[in-house]
């Protein structure tokens, strides 16, 4: 193969990997214009249990607290619980000092389990103490915004909806070029999980914000190698009802700006959601998932078979290429690295973001194929950082949203508030 061969595969070879890719996006970007068919009741009121787990959330869980009693929803219908296991840095003592120091005004339940096995374990334990018509699940290292449940919760008065999820905005978007890189990425998402959502359900959640019915949700998946958000999503897809993302339930946190904590991130939410695509295919196999199929398969092209396009016959030919055109005229290849290198901005992160999406794929898979590199939890504290830097600052560039408004304001004093409540348990 010459230079001009490797050429045309090469072209060949990005068609066949960005096209199927642009096609969806292109599907999502139509869909997500799509009026909703779902019966929303802005006047939707249920009993909300949010649970909050924490695992050495010493750096964040004030903040968390203070944002949980910013919410607006009538302090009668909704309680919280923390829910801890084993957290050595003193988590649960900070919690109980905020609360005896600071007025929550909703009832809250400390929970601590003697030892720590997962978020999911967890937040099961956490279950059987919820009296809430719907379950929200928020991580301490995300700020909700206040009327997040406002906003949300109408989307649940349809008997087909099952659970929602929320928008995710970056509090350090700029600090970084990691940060601006994500936020490239969070925009895509933003439409794939809208467009989705508008033709059946979302294929993706985010455990920083994810509401669900009760009634019909059993115990969150304890398989360390799926997580409680996607592995409930698919048991919902699984029932035939819905799961939706709703972009105006929105909620911040942090990017690592750290490039290797921001690999362990995104490599562990890749396995645990290739692992989740695994079994809604084996599902889907078996005629039992009863949703639209594109969505399915497009998720599955896009986290299997892309970094393997990629890896496979991407860089090889890439690589190759530049051998070849090397031979022919060094000026030229050198010529064409420093155009790449030198693209305009946005077109770098476009490709740093492309390029680093399939290592973490392909990482991913390898790590999922080989049974002693599968990932259960890991703190990345680096985004933590952030998130207190920002709040001692009190710099949060929160939109409007963030403050209650007048109206919301009006309607909690209306609706009254009970004393507050502490209720400590310890697992046996
Ligand atoms: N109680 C308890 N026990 N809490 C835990 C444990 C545990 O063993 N492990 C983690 N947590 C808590 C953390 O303290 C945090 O509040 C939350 O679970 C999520 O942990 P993060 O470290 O912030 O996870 P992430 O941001 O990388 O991943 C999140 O998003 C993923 C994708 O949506 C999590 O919500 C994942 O569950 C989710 O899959
Ligand atoms: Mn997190």
């Amino acid at each position: 193969m010459d230079a001009f061969e490797a050429f045309i595969a090469l072209v060949f070879v990005i068609a066949l990997q960005v096209g199927p890719n642009i096609a969806y996006l292109q599907y999502m970007k139509r869909a997500m214009r799509r009026p909703w068919n779902v019966k929303i009741d802005p006047n939707y009121r249920p009993r909300i249990t949010v649970i909050v787990p924490t695992y050495n959330e010493a750096k964040v869980i004030e903040m968390k607290l203070q944002n949980l009693n910013s919410l607006a929803y009538p302090e009668d219908k909704l309680e919280v619980i923390v829910v801890d296991s084993a957290s050595t840095d003193g988590t649960l003592d900070l919690c109980r000092q905020w609360l005896t120091r600071n007025n929550f005004k909703f009832k809250i339940i400390l929970l601590s389990e003697p030892i720590r096995i997962s978020k999911s374990h967890a937040l099961n334990y956490a279950l059987k103490y919820a009296n809430g018509e719907i379950i929200v699940v928020t991580d301490a290292d995300a700020i909700l915004t206040p009327d997040i449940l406002i906003k949300a919760i109408p989307y649940l008065a349809d008997p087909e909806v099952e659970a929602i999820s929320g928008r995710e905005r970056i509090v350090n978007a700029n600090a970084c070029f990691i940060a601006k890189m994500e936020s490239v990425y969070r925009d895509i998402y933003y439409m794939l999980r809208l467009g989705e959502s508008k033709v059946h359900s979302t294929q993706i959640f985010q455990g920083e914000f994810a509401a669900y019915k009760r009634n019909l949700l059993e115990l969150f998946v304890e398989d360390p190698g799926r997580s409680d958000d996607n592995g409930a999503v698919t048991e919902i897809l699984r029932k035939g009802k819905r799961c939706l993302f709703i972009p105006e339930a929105i909620f911040y946190d942090a990017v690592p700006c750290n490039l290797i904590d921001y690999l362990r991130v995104k490599i562990r939410r890749a396995a645990h959601l290739q692992r989740e695509f695994f079994v809604r295919l084996k599902l889907l196999a078996k005629g039992v998932l009863n949703i639209p199929k594109s969505i399915l398969i497009a998720n599955i092209y896009q986290h299997f078979v892309n970094p393997l396009i990629f890896f496979m016959l991407l860089v090889p030919l890439a690589l190759y290429f530049l051998i070849e055109l090397s031979k022919i005229s060094l000026t030229l290849s050198t010529l064409l690295i420093l155009a790449i290198t030198m693209a305009s901005i946005s077109a770098r992160r476009f490709i740093a973001l492309y390029v680093i999406s399939n290592i973490v794929l392909i990482i991913a898979f390898i790590r999922t194929l080989v049974p002693s590199k599968r990932q259960g939890w890991e703190a990345i504290r680096s985004s933590r950082e952030y998130l207190n830097i920002l709040r001692s600052l009190e710099k949060i560039k929160h939109p409007t949203s963030m403050r209650t408004t007048n109206t919301q304001r009006k309607s909690l004093i209306k609706l009254g508030g009970k004393p507050k409540v502490i209720v400590e348990a310890k697992q046996q």
